[in-house]
């Protein structure tokens, strides 16, 4: 479902060139869930954008869905990414200015495959019934990233990439966030790869690597 080859990424520093990592290779098959594991700074985030879309690799190439990720271009990136990524970072980037229910559809209906079912599926599920009107603002942080979920699994995506997601809420609440998160996961069928400081939340996932020295281990 997603495969990386070679990748390189170095980036310019006030000190200098900071190689992350040069030819890393990974697997993400069908429906599997991956752990990415490492020390601070060695350079998982940094995979994740890469994987995304959202920053350039300098060398390597990376089929996401059938797709060859490098060969678009930015704009054709964009509408790959909505319409076959889930997205879930630590900054949550829920739109201020749209209320929970908006949010949720945001994306699913600029991709084209907004499905009202599905959506309300994930409001029962994410338990936001009661919140579909309130503004970003008006949520605490379990909340809004339970609408930051519900936003990435809208559009049904073949792979969800998550960083940390649940790694600034308190231990009860992500934990109660995190299951709800895993079992939708397996539900909709996604590939799933997540980075975790946790070892327990990694034991939930199918696999683990971690990333040392720019390698995956
Ligand atoms: N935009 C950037 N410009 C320069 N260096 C960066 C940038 N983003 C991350 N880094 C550096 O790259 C390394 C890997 O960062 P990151 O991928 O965020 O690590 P992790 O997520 O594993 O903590 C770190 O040393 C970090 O300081
Ligand atoms: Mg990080």
């Amino acid at each position: 479902m997603l495969t990386a080859t070679g990748l390189c990424k170095t980036y310019n520093t006030p000190q200098g060139p900071l190689q992350v990592f040069s030819n890393l290779n990974l697997t993400l098959l069908q429906g599997e869930s991956l752990a990415l594991m490492g020390e601070s700074g060695c350079g998982k985030s940094t995979l994740l954008q890469l994987l995304a879309g959202l920053e350039q690799a300098d060398a390597g190439s990376i089929q996401l869905a059938g797709q060859q990720l490098l060969q678009l271009n930015d704009h054709q990136r964009a509408l790959f990414r909505r319409q076959h990524l889930g997205i879930v970072f630590q900054q949550l980037n829920l739109i201020p200015s749209l209320n929970v229910k908006d949010n949720l559809a945001f994306q699913a209906r600029i991709a084209g495959n907004h499905d009202l079912t599905w959506q309300q599926t994930l409001i029962q599920r994410l338990e936001l019934g009661r919140l579909t009107d309130r503004y970003p603002h008006q949520l605490s942080g379990g909340q809004q990233q339970r609408v930051a979920i519900g936003r990435a699994l809208a559009v049904k995506p073949a792979v969800i990439l998550a960083d940390e997601p649940t790694g600034s809420l308190d231990e009860r609440t992500g934990d109660v966030v995190m299951t709800l998160f895993l079992e939708l996961v397996r539900d909709s069928g996604a590939s799933l790869l997540m980075v975790t400081h946790s070892n327990r939340l990694a034991g939930l996932l199918d696999r683990r690597l971690t990333l040392h020295n720019g390698q995956l281990q």
